[in-house]
This record gives structure tokens, sequence and C-alpha cells, in this order.
């Protein structure tokens, strides 16, 4: 088990480039079998979720060619099972995927269900409407979700809740049905537009993607293509709010400024500076910040996958701030970690009061989930004294060498095996 050990205090100064989107990239790599022709992807994050989704492709009989760390080459033609296997749904939900786009491809197909998580229950019962909507018959036994269909046919469908998995995931099989589907109330986050752009790439008419509507006219088949994915918001903002918490200046580059506005927005009103670029943003702050209300809503409103970050920063701030989880039931099991480094935090249902402490100090914390766990490593950056983060194979699903981008930022940040006590030891002397 590896972990990190940080020695806090440091304010983080430099350039860190963001990568590829991690949710828009899993989206891609399922829909990057719906062809028999050689695709490419380019700018793929090289983390572990996008490596349990490789996997999962090559387990059905894709062919997989890594090229280099960030570009892979997937022939979906020797596709030869339709069956994703329970192991990779358990690793990863997105995995799920695979269901849309091999419906939509051959017709049928069977993926174990994925069950609840850490961040809260997590129901599909809007992607299999639309799988339905679309002429499948969908069944549910032994684990197993099966869609199968004699054809699909295009439907106007709307979505119950917003949902950026049932979005993508009734595009993917609608791109290959007969006629028009319209989906309504759809996702309009940016990973969902480049699933959607990435579709057309390959010869799909998917038009709407990023408004509420989307219309997609089924094609009979798609081809290959060459495709780079777009950069990842939330590593771009938990970077912002790394820089925040630190009191650094920080440029991040690679990012689509447009895409962080929420999070600027609440960056500026608590008193930190925010300038921004044509594909870089610049964070400075130099003073302890102020508080605020943050409610987490789908896009364009604040991500809630940015919601653990930015309640770490209000937990250091003055005043008392009210964070409001819209998206999720269960997503503030951080707060007790927080709570032992010094933070005041009160959670009331899906409400979060916050009393900003003037410090927080170093403690062992565990990683509860991907999001929480980036948050206790800011904690641990802004805080007096050293931090060691347990969990963190939860950090790197969704982190690319996040220790390294740090430490290139100035931050005393170390990744060490748990059980090896020589490293350990080696790393706290060099985190001083
Ligand atoms: N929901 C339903 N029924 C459905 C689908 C969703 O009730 O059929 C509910 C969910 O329970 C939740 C809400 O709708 O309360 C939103 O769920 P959504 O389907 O939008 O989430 P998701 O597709 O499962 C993606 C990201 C999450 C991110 C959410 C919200 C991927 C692979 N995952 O999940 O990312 O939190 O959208 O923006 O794209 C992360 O990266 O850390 C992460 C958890």
């Amino acid at each position: 088990m590896e972990q990190y050990i940080i020695k806090g205090g440091k304010a983080l100064a430099g350039e860190v480039t963001i990568g590829g989107a991690k949710n828009a990239a899993l989206g891609i790599l399922a829909a990057a079998v719906m062809t028999d022709e050689q695709v490419t992807i380019e700018n793929l994050p090289d983390v572990s979720d996008i490596c349990i989704q490789l996997q999962a492709i090559e387990a059905i009989g894709a062919k997989v060619e890594r090229i280099d760390r960030h570009t892979v080459k997937i022939n979906g033609g020797t596709i030869n099972s339709r069956s994703i296997d329970d192991d990779f749904v358990r690793r990863i939900r997105a995995s799920y995927y695979l269901l849309g786009a091999l419906l939509g491809k051959y017709k049928y197909a069977e993926v174990a269900l994925p069950g609840g998580c850490n961040i809260g229950s997590r129901p599909i019962d809007q992607h299999i409407k639309g799988f339905e909507a679309l002429g499948a018959e969908v069944k549910i036994q032994h684990g197993m979700i099966t869609a199968s269909a004699k054809k699909l046919v295009g439907t106007h469908l709307y979505f119950d809740c917003n949902t950026v998995g049932g979005t993508i995931n009734v595009m993917l099989a609608a791109a290959l049905a007969e006629g028009q589907t319209i989906i309504e109330n759809a996702a309009k986050e940016p990973h969902v537009v480049d699933v959607a752009n990435f579709l057309n790439s390959m010869g799909a008419n998917v038009k709407g993607a990023g408004t509420d509507v989307i219309r997609i006219k089924g094609v009979n088949k798609l081809h290959g293509s060459t495709y780079s994915i777009i950069p990842d918001q939330i590593e771009a903002g938990t970077f912002m709010l790394a820089a925040v918490a630190t009191k650094g200046d920080v440029t991040i580059k690679n990012v689509i400024p447009k895409h962080l506005e929420a999070i600027t927005a609440k960056i500026v009103e608590i008193g930190a500076e925010v300038e921004e670029f044509d594909d870089a943003i610049r964070v400075v702050a130099n003073k302890r910040l102020g508080h605020t209300q943050v409610k987490t809503l789908p896009y364009p409103g604040f991500p809630t996958d940015m919601q653990p970050q930015i309640a770490t920063v209000l937990a250091m701030s003055s005043g008392t701030s009210i964070v409001t989880e819209s998206i999720y039931e269960n997503r503030f099991k951080y707060v007790d970690e927080l709570a032992r480094m010094g933070a005041s935090i009160k959670v009331e249902g899906n409400t979060a009061i916050i009393d900003g402490v003037a410090e927080l100090t170093g403690a062992k914390v565990c990683s509860p989930d991907l999001r929480a766990g980036a948050a206790l490593v800011i904690a641990g950056l802004a805080a007096e004294g050293v931090t060691v983060v347990e969990n963190i194979e939860l950090v790197e699903r969704g982190y690319e060498n996040f220790e390294d981008k740090m430490k290139e930022l100035g931050a005393s940040m170390e990744k060490v095996d748990a059980e090896d006590e020589k490293s350990n030891r080696k790393a706290r002397l060099k985190i001083g």
C-alpha cells in the first residue's frame, strides 16, 4: 500500500501542465470499439482508470496498442465477446459505457451491474430507460445487465435527471440506430461534448452536445479516426485550489479556461486572483481568503468533483462557509479526516457548515475516494507539519504523476510504500 508523505507550508509556484480528461477518455475508449477500423487516441491520461478501461476492451478481443504513454491505437474489428466481466465493472463503473457501445454495434451486450460506491448509491435506471426507448430489451439477472435488440430505432427521450453517464451511454447506442434520436435534459459536461465530437470524427451525426438537447441521426457504420482528448477540467481545478490553499502563484497550462469558469468565480469571490490566457490560467493568492457558499450542480454549475477540494480551502479561510452537495448523497466522508487536521466542519444532510480555522496541522489521514484524496493532499500541502495520506491508489485513478507535478511546483511530497520502513524514513528525511 502506497501513501503520500507531505510536509506542508510551502507556497506552490511555477507551471504545471494538465493531461487529458479522464472522464472523456473513458467514454471515448468505449466508443472507439464501435468501428472495425483503426482508431488513434491522443492525449490519453496515464491513470489507473484508463488502464482498466483498456484492459476491459482488450478482454473482449479488441486490439489495443500503446504507442506511447499518452497515445493508443485501438481496433475493434477483432472483438469476439460482447460480455464485460464483473471484475472490470467492480474496478471502474465506466466500463458500463461498453454496454451502449456494443449494443449500438452488435445489438447485444452484457455488462456486470455496477453497484454503489464510496460517494453514494449510483443507479443506472436512466441508461436502461434510454436503451429500452431505442427498442432494446434489457434484463438484469445474476448480477449482469443484458441489452439486446433486433434493431435499434431512433427515439425521443427525456431524462428524469441530469446524467453524464446516461447521456454518453445512450448517445453511443443511438449513433448506430436507425433514424433520429433526441435526448432532452441531456448532460452538458465538457466530456459529453468530447465524446460527441469523437463520434462525429468517426462519421456519426451528433448535434447539440453541450446543450440540453442532443440530436443524433443514426448512421450504418462508423470509420477510423485520430482524435485528441480535451484537457481535464478537474485536474486543472485541483491545481488551482492547491495554489490558493498554499497562497501560491501557479500557471496551469493546457486548459480550456471556459470549462473552469465556475471554479474561477469561487476563487475570485474568496479573494484570490485568476488570470486567464488562451489555454492557460494563472492563480495567485497572497493572503488568507474569505468565506462563501458553494452548491454543486451539473455543468456549467460548480462540479461535484471539485467539492472536497473547495471545502478544504474554505476550512482554512476566514468566516463561515456553506457547501451544499446536490449530486451525491455521501460525498462528505473526507470531513472526518479533515477534522483530524483541525478543521471545524459540521455536516447536516447534504450541507457542510465550515467554520474556517487559522491553520490546519499535519496528521495521518485516509482517502475515502478519488477527489477527497486530492483534497486531503491539498490540506497536507497547506498544513503546518507532516501529513500522511493513505489509500492513494484511489487518487491515482484520476491524477497522473500527482506527486511529481506537485514537487515541480515546490511541494515537499513523496510517495512511499507504507510497509517499507526504509523508504519511509528516507522520504521523511527528504521532505525535511
Ligand atoms: N443518476 C440516476 N440514475 C441514472 C444515472 C444517474 O439517478 O441512471 C443520478 C446519480 O445517482 C447521481 C446523478 O444522477 O446522483 C448524477 O450521476 P451521473 O450519471 O451524472 O454521474 P456518472 O456518469 O456516474 C460522472 C463522472 C463522475 C462525476 C459525475 C457528476 C465519469 C466516469 N464519472 O459520473 O466523476 O462525479 O459524472 O459530474 O464520467 C470522478 O471523476 O471522481 C467522478 C466520480
